[in-house]
């Protein structure tokens, strides 16, 4: 292989920059040319090509976004869409592709291989952490903390009115944002998609809370849980008669500059997809398990389902009391 190509795909996630930077200069180190894909596959399907040197990606390891663009490509779930692509890829003379982007990315990646023979490796680049395989996605760690930041302001407001504040934060279908914040922020309640309580328990929970002597609460909602935030919120402050408020954190948790950890993991993945490519592998995801580099395929990482830790969710109720 002489020739790959990179691209980012679907939400943007911070160390998404510390990953390209890491295949253009493990490609460069290998002397394979890397070329970047700019607007994801949107961009593909127009050719949208850059040759990338080393030089290209000096100083963005600490740049949140995505300096390649990304975007959300309805047409490339199409198998004219991809047939449109893989044939500027080969225009190109692309021989081979990583992927940088969540489930939605991964899909088009393994079609493209599957119908057209474009060999790929898929880098999880998504805050939500939803990627079955990977312990963790790049953004997830630096989302969580960006989250947190916010709810420990939002819990001096919280208790200097007495007031019961529901939190939304990110993750799409899943709690693993939800969980993790709420535990270091101290949450008296976390609502997620996998394991829901019914609205009726929350209720309870707070008339509990209240009659426990609590004067201030915060209840983090997962996006993915009974139609989020607002209608709990709405719900609940309705059966409590409690004088509650609802703060939506949405996209601010997907910007800034990347954590050490996530940079740390965009570096090491970036560099094993390029490995991975020369080494002959295709059609997986590099993630990381237990410390350790590992490769799944693609397809797995959506057929199969990660889940949030059961002991995580003890924890928070215990530590809630
Ligand atoms: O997948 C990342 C994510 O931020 C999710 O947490 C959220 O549901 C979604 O993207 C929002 O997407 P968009 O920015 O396209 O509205």
């Amino acid at each position: 292989m002489k020739r790959i190509g990179v691209l980012t795909s679907g939400g943007d996630a911070p160390g998404m920059n510390a990953a390209i930077r890491a295949v253009v200069r493990t490609g460069a180190a290998k002397g394979i040319e890397v070329i970047g894909v700019r607007r994801g596959y949107a961009g593909m399907m127009d050719g949208e090509f850059e040759t990338l040197g080393p030089r290209s990606v000096a100083n963005t390891v600490q740049r949140g976004g995505t300096i390649l663009l990304t975007a959300r490509c309805k047409a490339f779930y199409t198998p004219e869409g991809r047939a449109i692509g893989a044939s500027k890829l080969k225009e190109a003379g692309i021989e081979g592709l990583v992927v940088i982007g969540g489930d939605g990315s991964f899909h088009g990646a393994h079609y493209l291989e599957l119908e057209h023979d474009i060999k790929s490796v898929g880098v999880p680049g998504t805050i939500d952490n939803d990627l079955y395989g990977t312990d963790y996605t790049i953004g997830y760690d630096t989302a969580v903390n960006t989250a947190l930041s916010a709810i420990d302001r939002i819990r001096d407001t919280a208790a200097s009115h007495e007031r019961l504040f529901f939190i939304e934060v990110m993750g799409r279908h899943a709690g693993f944002i939800a969980l993790d914040v709420g535990i270091a922020g101290g949450a008296e309640e976390i609502l997620i998609p996998e394991r829901p309580e019914s609205l009726e328990q929350v209720i309870e929970i707070v008339r509990e809370s209240a009659k426990k002597g609590k004067t201030s609460s915060i209840i983090i909602v997962a996006e993915g849980y009974e139609g989020g935030g607002l209608k709990v919120m709405d719900t609940v402050s309705k059966a409590t008669g409690l004088d509650a408020r609802v703060s939506i954190l949405g996209h601010v948790q997907r910007g800034g500059s990347p954590t050490a950890s996530d940079r740390v993991l965009a570096s090491r993945l970036g560099n094993a997809a390029v490995i991975a490519l020369l080494d002959g592998k295709s059609d997986v995801m590099v993630g990381i398990h237990a410390g350790e580099v590992v490769h799944v395929p693609l397809h797995e990482t959506w057929e199969k389902k990660k889940d949030v830790s059961l002991e995580m969710r003890e924890l928070a109720k215990t530590l809630a009391m």
